[in-house]
């Protein structure tokens, strides 16, 4: 009995003694314990995926979508603003926003975090794990906590900010460099399309033979083929398809003529540099993908990323971390008790 409380007393002692020295070091200054809290996030996107393997590309298009709207402040999260009443809705109502998820993970890892965390940090974490664990473990970067939730977040911010799909290569390129991106990054973080879906409405100019840029003649066929055997079957006019042809079953692969060499078919819902493999045979959805083929740089960069997977996985970490900087803009903030809801029903500026 004594001896068991000796060892009790000596592993608390050294338990306080690593709770405290974390948040001297790293100086964010909230004193919590960075790798409790990053542990639990992780442990719970693993969970997330386990369950429902789309959630991961939901969690990487999160932080793209938190972070270019006013940096990265949680507004993506808000279900509404003490602002947002009269004005057509917090940015989950933009129609670029179309089909963005992940909220529940989100709530899940704040409700076992609390105050100590910020939503906006939660956003950062999780897209970060989801990137490694739909990655295999190759895509990893190391990212900073201390972000503050803003309280400010509006749909038509998010559908003047965020790109669109039939943007030209040129509004691309301008709309990286407004938040300090340049065109290799945006051919880098375009691979994210490696993984997750997209809704009929968000590619089907592709599909029209009036709007359509250079696309697989087999692919668009294939595509067609699908959306309307799922329209009539679940009778819904806005189906969704898989981002990656890879990800399509072998027929669909088959009828399109997809040439596989050099990809991992296996890895269904890997994300990795299977996006330019698909972009080099005019196999993608979005034409704001397509479009990087019409610039002579972008072009060569989408050859490279196919040829070295190791180059785009580390290129892609690294533009990761750099997104999860960007800064917020704003002038109130606060680390919020919910995720969907600022802490206050009025602010005094
Ligand atoms: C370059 C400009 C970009 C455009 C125009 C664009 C556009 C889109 C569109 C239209 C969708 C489909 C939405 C739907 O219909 O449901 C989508 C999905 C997705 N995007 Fe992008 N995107 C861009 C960049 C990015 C970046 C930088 C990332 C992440 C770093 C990203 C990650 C994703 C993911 C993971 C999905 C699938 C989401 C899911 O399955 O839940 N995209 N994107
Ligand atoms: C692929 O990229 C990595 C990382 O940039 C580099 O070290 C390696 O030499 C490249 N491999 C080839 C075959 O070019």
């Amino acid at each position: 009995m004594m001896k068991l409380n000796a060892v009790a007393a000596g592993a608390l002692v050294v338990a306080l003694l690593i709770s405290v020295q974390p948040a001297a070091a790293d100086g964010d200054g909230r004193g919590y314990d960075k790798k409790g809290v990053e542990y639990t996030v992780r442990k719970e996107v693993e969970k997330a995926i386990k369950c429902d393997s789309g959630v991961g590309a939901a969690l990487v298009r999160l932080v793209f979508h938190d972070c270019w709207v006013n940096g990265c402040d949680g507004s993506v999260l808000l279900d509404k603003t003490p602002y947002s009443i009269n004005n057509g809705g917090t940015e989950k109502a933009a129609v670029n926003n179309i089909g963005l998820a992940g909220f529940d993970v989100i709530d899940v890892i704040k409700a076992k975090l609390g105050a100590a965390v910020s939503c906006a940090d939660i956003v950062v974490l999780a897209g970060r794990d989801a990137a490694a664990i739909l990655s295999r473990g190759r895509i990893t970067y190391a990212v900073e906590t201390g972000r503050k939730d803003g309280v400010v977040s509006s749909a038509a911010a998010a559908d003047a900010t965020l790109p669109t799909s039939t943007m030209e290569f040129q509004q691309l390129k301008d709309n990286f460099a407004r938040k300090g991106f340049t065109q290799g990054e945006l051919v880098i973080l375009s691979g994210a399309h490696s993984i997750g879906v997209s809704h009929l409405s968000s590619f089907h100019d592709r599909l029209d033979s009036s709007t359509a840029t250079p696309i697989d003649g087999r692919y668009a066929a294939a595509l067609a083929k699908d959306v309307d055997a799922q329209k009539a079957a679940q009778m819904t006019p806005d189906p969704t398809e898989k981002n990656n042809i890879r990800d399509m079953t072998s027929k669909f692969r088959k009828a399109s003529g997809y040439d596989a060499t050099g990809v991992d078919t296996a890895a269904v819902g890997a994300l990795d540099n299977s996006y330019y493999h698909a972009n080099l045979q005019n196999m993608v959805l979005f034409k704001s993908d397509w479009v990087l083929r019409t610039d002579d740089d972008a072009a060569t960069d989408l050859v490279e990323y196919r040829d070295n997977a190791t180059k785009w996985d580390n290129d892609f970490a690294d533009a990761m971390a750099k997104l999860s900087k960007l800064p917020a803009e704003g002038s109130h903030f606060e680390i919020r008790k919910n995720c969907r809801t600022t802490n206050q029903n009025y602010y005094y500026y």
